[in-house]
């Protein structure tokens, strides 16, 4: 029997996606090719009961930090139904399928952009996170890197367990942000490779405690110049911040805007001499959480903080999340165990928004998504509070 959820088997299922990604995301054939040789087994397409290709999407195994630590995470991209399958409840399936992976796998969360809310709604996602766009002028970055600060081209081979190290410390300050796997760092180097620049900055003991990706773009008529797109940006210390304002103060003579995607708090813009930089919401990433127990223990905590909650959460998909736990917090780690006594009601969906951080108990309660006495709710707050949950990475 054809197996309803898997890699790519041969030529025709590739023409299927290729044609999915083309009918889908406006992808030329060959790029749409090439995309799927890039992500090789990450792939995976949809068979309907006939065992007919009926959508695919790509899973990205990867990690997003939450509370200082990598917690495993299923990432969703390029969801495709071709147009004559599309409204009869085939990505809905798809969408069950590609979860009971992540499941089967072990992975905690499931982390992605919706182009459509209410289908990922209904398989338990919600909103998770920020990811909006700034629009800084060069000329107010006045950038000048500290003294002994030195800027020079990424060397891939050489460079890149630095370049990930630097990556990896900011991010883990930043929850929500990304643990790229191979794949994710190849697609920051691969698109628009010919465009794409990445520069270091080193401090005297010629550390890299900076990273700036960017590409320029022509603004097209009536504007004039180039926008500088800040695809990955990294600073591990305040040298290597401020050598990233200053490589970027460095296209000023040609690039009219700086661009670049982050949260509505970003530590480079807090070092930035005025607000006057533009924030526009560009979308909310949603989260599923797929193992509850898994979830919990995987994320960080307040070393502080030691206590406990008793909660009902609704799972109509995965009957091991679903019921009566207890959420216990000590020495910076936590536990979910059945049973206990549940002072708060939540569905699936109200638990990703709460373990993100992204909403609190008390504003759930508000839309009716969580039910509970005061004090139970701010002791679940508590537990999953911390800085705004936001993500620099598209996927
Ligand atoms: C979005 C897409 C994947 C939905 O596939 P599908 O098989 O038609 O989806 P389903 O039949 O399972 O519908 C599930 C829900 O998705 C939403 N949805 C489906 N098509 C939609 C559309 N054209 N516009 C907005 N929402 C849509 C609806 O809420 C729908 O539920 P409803 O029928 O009860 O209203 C498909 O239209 C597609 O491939 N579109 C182009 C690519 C895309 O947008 N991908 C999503 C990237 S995140």
């Amino acid at each position: 029997m054809t197996e309803p959820w898997g890699a790519p088997r041969d030529e025709r299922d590739r023409d299927f996606v290729a044609r999915a990604l083309q009918t889908s995301f406006g992808m030329e054939r060959e790029p749409a090719l090439r995309a799927i040789e890039q992500a090789g087994e990450l792939q995976r397409v949809f068979r309907d009961e006939r065992g007919e290709p009926a959508g695919s999407a790509l899973v990205v195994w990867c990690g997003q930090f939450f509370g200082g630590r990598s917690v495993p995470m299923a990432g969703v991209r390029a969801v495709a139904v071709p147009p004559e399958r599309r409204g009869t409840g085939v990505a809905t399936d798809l969408m069950k399928a590609l979860l009971g992976e992540a499941h089967e796998r072990g992975t905690p969360i499931s982390t992605l952009y919706a182009a459509t809310q209410p289908l990922y709604r209904r398989t338990g996602y919600e909103q998770a996170g920020h990811r909006h766009r700034v629009t800084l002028d060069p000329a107010r970055l006045k950038g000048r890197a500290v003294p002994g600060t030195r800027i020079r081209p990424a060397d891939f081979d050489r460079d890149h367990d630095a370049i990930v190290a630097c990556h990896h410390a900011m991010a883990r300050a930043m929850p929500g942000n990304l643990d790229r796997d191979a794949y994710l760092w190849s697609l920051l180097r691969a698109p628009r490779a010919t465009q794409t620049d990445t520069l270091l900055i080193e401090d005297d003991a010629g550390r890299i405690g900076g990273v700036l990706t960017s590409r320029l773009e022509r603004i097209p008529y009536p504007g004039r110049g180039f926008a500088l797109w800040a695809s990955d940006i990294s600073a591990s210390s305040e040298q290597g911040a401020r050598g990233v304002l200053a490589a970027m103060a460095g296209f000023g003579s040609v690039a009219t805007e700086i661009r670049l995607h982050c949260g509505p708090t970003h530590p480079l813009l807090l070092l930035l001499d005025e607000q006057k930089y533009r924030i526009d919401h560009e979308e909310h990433w949603m989260t599923r959480i797929v193992r509850l127990a898994d979830a919990v223990g995987a994320r960080g905590y307040p070393a502080t903080l030691r206590t406990r909650v008793g909660v009902r959460v609704h799972d109509p998909l995965f009957s091991d999340n679903d019921g009566d736990w207890t959420i216990e917090v000590e020495d910076g780690h936590a536990e979910g165990t059945r049973g206990g006594d549940a002072r708060v009601e939540l569905d699936i969906g109200a638990m990703a928004a709460v373990y993100t951080g992204f909403a609190s108990p008390e504003q759930l309660a508000l839309i009716g998504r969580i039910r509970g006495d005061q004090e139970a709710l701010s002791t679940l707050g508590a537990i999953f509070a911390g800085p705004t949950p936001s993500m620099v990475d598209f996927f």
